[in-house]
């Protein structure tokens, strides 16, 4: 469309600029015709000083359409006659003195106020002698008018060509492109999600060989898919080989007939967000709870119950509060709660946060119970509750999964309605000693709401242990030792750990490349690089990692300029003064060590306060050379097993807290105390040292260790166990 305005612009440049030359010619033409003619009856009465025979006729002729006006003029300049219309100061023009000085007929365009004038100027003779000069000044208006008429009519042509053109050009791609390509996309995406069994239809001519290329590639998958699904069926009592979302497929349709899974949690999956222009964006949120469940719903279908936090959750749901998620490819029902905040201010932030938080981490910051935080925290487990009895109101003996210690008294209140339910609940966070549990106020509440659960589930037996001890403390109970069970009221709440895990099943994926370019994004150019994801919590030890980070730099100067530390750290409770505060110092701290380490363009520690999608994530997980996971205290830690799955080419180093849950089961890890900066430094130096064949052995035995466990096996294991409880 901007060549066709260019060439018909340029083509009406050309006509114009024609016709304009044309009709000055043919003005000139005509005045200097005129003039010629006039002279043979002026020049004797000039010559006999006949002023009013000159100006009858100058009266004569001046009165006259085009004709604006006329004057005659002696050879020194004088007017002899002149009409009304004729300018005054056109005797002052310097070409009437130059015609006659030079003896030479001329005209000029002069502007004036009703348009553009012609005047010619053509020299009176006797006997060959200069005697005056006769004046014409002519309109020539209409050739600027005319002219004008030419560019407004094509430009008018212009906006209707581009009209039509632009609603045929959009009618094709509507039709001829943009439909088939949909309906060929849409046939795709059902083949992809095994739904159809046809080719991809609805394609045009053009489209056909890509149309047919695809539906081989169906054909292909279908088949593929259908093999994966005999693996599965055959791996399914065989324990040690790896699972797969197949399998877990295959293993829920084999044991439970598909009975439906409900997962209740207190952060959702997926948070729609307002964005510019009316527009909604999706997040998915940090943290190992959504990780964890994702895979495992993606896999098995179901319904998730969460908050709907986001300021666009509402916009997107049906009538039930609910969509279907993944949004790109939906798999399961996502059933949203919303909370007042005050609730959220007292459950999550209060009770959740500032209480049960520190209470079962050892961090060294002191819990805060509130006893307005814990009225809000029952209200909001019995919303939970209330939300998921009317989600099973129809599904016999529904499997639960409830999540976290965000919910800890929602167990109880579930089977008190529904006894047939099969409840368990996963604490994704360490379980504290028996006397560091014992300061909570409201401890028997707590117990006996996980003891409502047919199933508790930890990540280590240390975590188990812990619990049954402060039950035996806290409640009066039955405690069987031997099968880790604990008997109230004819009720029997079995305790088990199950080291939670990602969803790795080994396959060797020859993938290309990893892009870097987040990396020169940042300015990071060094040789090595070292890698932290956490949330921005004061349990994750990020605060000790830079010192162990400066210790380093300090005891090993060679590595400047050699080494960066991109830490990652989204925001996270940043209602609570707490974590404001810890954001603060960590930010500060990077600051100052850069200060004092950096060196030129070099910062020792480059600090991302965002979110990173997963998409972003795995590119630095597959590029960094070391990855520190230094937490004071942590149930589990998913990011060491993310950055251990990311290593297809089974390198990389990951330095790792001998207090997370999963130190316990990543051997080639390099453990450290994070409270020794020395240690870590150490660690840190080891990591970069390293010979290859030591860090592949290293990540060989962790990623064997992750496949074997990984989140499918965990969700096996959890839900079989579950369903073993009568
Ligand atoms: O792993 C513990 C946990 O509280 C999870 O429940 C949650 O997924 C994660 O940390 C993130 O915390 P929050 O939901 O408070 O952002």
């Amino acid at each position: 469309m901007l060549a066709i305005a260019l060439i018909i612009v340029s083509f009406t440049f050309f006509q114009a600029s024609r016709e304009e030359l044309g009709l000055s010619a043919d003005l000139q033409y005509r005045t200097r015709v005129l003039t010629d003619s006039l002279k043979v009856s002026v020049s004797p009465s000039v010559l006999s000083h006949s002023t009013s025979t000159v100006q009858s006729i100058v009266d004569r002729i001046a009165n006259n359409d085009r004709v604006i006006g006329l004057g005659v003029y002696n050879s020194d300049g004088t007017p002899i006659a002149v009409s009304n219309q004729l300018p005054d100061d056109i005797s002052t023009n310097p070409i009437v003195t130059t015609a006659m000085d030079t003896d030479t007929p001329s005209g000029i365009f002069i502007p004036a106020q009703e348009g553009r004038v012609y005047i010619f100027v053509n020299p009176l003779h006797s006997d060959n002698r200069v005697i005056g000069a006769l004046v014409v000044a002519q309109n020539a208006a209409y050739i600027d008018t005319t002219i004008w008429n030419i560019w407004q009519d094509n430009l008018v042509r212009l906006f209707l060509q581009l009209i039509v053109i632009g609603a045929a050009l959009f009618a094709l791609v509507r039709w001829v492109i943009f439909k088939p390509l949909s309906i060929l996309t849409e046939s795709v995406r059902a083949a992809r999600r095994g739904e159809t069994d046809t080719a991809p239809t609805g394609s045009h001519s053009f489209l056909m060989p890509l149309s047919s290329e695809i539906s081989k590639i169906s054909t292909n998958l279908k088949q593929a898919r259908f093999a994966a699904r005999e693996e599965a069926r055959m791996r399914l009592e065989k324990l040690d080989s790896p699972w797969t979302a197949e399998r877990l497929k295959e293993f829920m349709s084999a044991y439970f007939k598909n009975r439906p899974i409900f997962v209740v949690s207190y952060r959702e999956p997926y948070v729609h967000s307002k964005g510019k222009n009316n527009t909604v964006t999706v997040s998915v949120p940090a943290g190992g709870v959504i990780t964890a469940l994702e895979s495992v719903m993606e896999a098995c279908g179901g319904t998730w119950i969460a908050y709907g936090s986001g300021n666009a959750d509402k916009k997107v749901v049906d009538g039930d509060d609910k969509i279907m998620v993944p949004p790109e490819e939906p798999k399961y029902t996502l059933k949203r709660v919303w909370l007042t905040e005050k609730e959220v201010a007292g459950h999550y932030s209060g009770f959740s946060n500032e209480a049960l938080w520190p209470l079962c981490h050892m961090a060294h910051v002191r819990p805060l119970f509130r006893a307005e935080d814990w009225r809000e925290y029952r209200k909001v487990n019995g919303l939970f509750a209330k939300t998921l009895l009317n989600e099973i109101r129809h599904v016999e003996r529904p499997l639960v999964l409830i999540q976290d210690y965000q919910l800890a008294l929602v167990p109880a209140m579930i089977k008190k309605s529904r006894p047939d339910a099969q409840v368990a609940i996963f604490w994704h966070i360490p379980w504290p000693s028996a006397a560091q549990f014992s300061i909570c106020p409201w401890r028997k509440d707590i117990l006996e709401g996980l003891l409502g659960a047919d199933l508790v589930g930890f990540h280590t037996q240390q975590y188990c242990n812990d619990f049954m001890e402060t039950v035996g403390n806290e409640i009066e109970s039955r405690i069987d030792f031997d099968h880790f069970s604990v008997t109230r009221a004819d009720h029997e709440t079995h305790v088990k750990p199950f080291p939670i895990s990602v969803a790795f099943s080994g396959a060797a994926a020859s993938r290309p490349e990893p892009d870097r370019s987040a990396l020169e994004a940042l300015g990071i150019r060094t040789d090595f690089i070292g890698l932290g994801v956490e949330r921005l919590d004061y349990t994750k030890g990020i605060l000790e990692r830079f010192k162990g980070l400066e210790f380093f730099f300090l005891q090993h100067p060679e590595y400047r300029e050699r080494f960066t530390f991109l830490q990652i750290a989204s925001p996270s409770r940043e209602s609570i003064a707490k974590y404001r505060e810890y954001g603060e110092q960590v930010r500060a701290e990077a600051e100052r060590i850069n200060k004092e380490i950096g060196m030129r363009d070099w910062k020792p520690i480059v600090l991302e306060n965002r979110n990173y999608s997963r998409e972003e994530l795995d590119p630095l997980f597959r590029i960094a050379n070391l990855c520190l996971v230094t937490p004071v205290h942590d149930g589990m830690n998913l990011v060491a097993k993310e950055y251990v799955a990311a290593r297809d080419e089974e390198d990389g180093a990951l330095i790792l807290s001998q207090f997370t849950g999963a130190s316990r089961g990543l051997k080639g890890a390099i453990l450290i105390n994070p409270y020794s900066a020395e240690n870590t430094a150490e660690a840190i130096h080891k990591a970069l040292t390293m010979t290859p064949a030591d860090q592949h052995r290293r990540m060989k035995s962790m990623r064997n260790s992750v496949r074997d466990y990984n989140v499918y096996r965990w969700s096996a294991e959890l839900i079989k166990t579950l369903a073993q409880q009568d």
